[in-house]
């Protein structure tokens, strides 16, 4: 029963420490962050997910405010109560030929940039730009997380502006088996180690993922993108399918991929934890004043 309470507060914590720490950044610090951004590729900024410049400070970055202040942030904990997706949903997510896809390891994580293929999600049309992994999972499902977690992002086929992102949560399983798609892009993965690094993905079979889109419940709910700019707008599906990884595999990806997974958001509609946290820091910083005092009175009266 205290255990929430531990983890929210270490949480807290946390972003309250990172938060004071970060009052004595330094201006060319902050400009570093900003010259990154700008000249991030396809929007991808300098940021981490560790530390100073992990997600306590994505709101630093030009144009990323809605990392700290946005009232419905990417990832949360999906309830299994929570809306499911009108069944109806289609998508061609084909199997990827001969002609093969850059699978590049963008120093964030590893994205197969598949484009092309359509989709209906909600009643609206999409387009598949891309797919890429985090470890862990991003999102929980009851609380519960995963090894690995994978999106694909589509834009919207008239409106460009429209984003739907699929997230489906990938697992170690008694069997120690691949699903066929991540069996292929760890053997890939060993030729892109390196930030930087790309390869073409050819012949990577999509059949569990075409299933576990299509096929299967979905959780849906406005969110965001869940790396800076941190953009809001974004329709989630969150798939109830999970996608089977071996041992082996696995450690393939968390090898390369370390740790990419952005702390969990308060729901839709709530306020934003790192804002949520920032209105502590005058008290603390007065609770902390105020023991000193306190120590300092008892030191000259004993
Ligand atoms: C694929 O990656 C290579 C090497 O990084 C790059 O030169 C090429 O433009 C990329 N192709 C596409 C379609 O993005
Ligand atoms: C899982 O399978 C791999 C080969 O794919 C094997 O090397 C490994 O020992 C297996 N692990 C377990 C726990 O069965
Ligand atoms: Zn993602």
């Amino acid at each position: 029963m205290h255990f929430s309470t531990l983890i929210s507060f270490a949480t807290i914590s946390s972003l309250l420490y990172s938060a004071l720490a970060c009052e004595s950044c330094s201006g060319s610090a902050k400009n570093l962050h900003r010259r990154e951004a700008e000249g991030g590729e396809g929007g991808e900024p300098g940021f981490t997910y560790l530390g100073l410049t992990g997600p306590v400070d994505w709101n630093q970055f030009e144009g990323a405010q809605s990392c700290g202040d946005g009232k419905s942030q990417s990832p949360i904990n999906i309830e299994s109560t929570m809306k499911i997706s009108a069944y109806g949903d289609v998508g061609e997510y084909a199997d990827i030929g001969a002609t093969g896809f850059n699978f590049t390891n963008t120093g964030h994580t590893v994205e197969v940039f598949y484009k092309g293929q359509p989709a209906v999600l909600g009643g609206v049309e999409y387009e598949l730009q891309r797919f890429h992994f985090h470890t862990p999972s991003e999102h929980r499902l009851d609380n519960e997380w995963f090894p690995m977690e994978v999106h694909f992002v589509h834009q919207g086929r008239n409106d460009p502006s429209k984003l739907a992102v699929v997230g489906l949560f990938i697992d170690t399983n008694e069997e120690n088996t691949s699903d066929p798609m991540m069996a292929r892009l760890a053997t890939l993965l060993q030729s892109i180690e390196k930030p930087g690094e790309t390869v073409v993905a050819t012949h990577v079979p999509l059949s569990g993922v075409r299933t576990g889109i299509t096929g299967a419940k979905k959780f849906t709910y406005p969110g965001s993108l869940t790396t800076p700019p941190c953009t809001e707008g974004v329709s989630w599906y969150v798939s109830n399918t999970i996608l089977d990884v071996s041992i082996s595999d696995y450690k393939i990806f968390k090898r390369v991929l370390g740790y990419n997974s952005r702390n969990l958001q308060s729901g839709p509609g709530q306020q934003n934890v790192v804002d949520f946290a920032a209105q502590f820091l005058p008290s603390v910083a007065n609770r902390v004043a105020s023991k000193k005092q306190k120590r300092t009175a008892r030191r000259f009266s004993a």
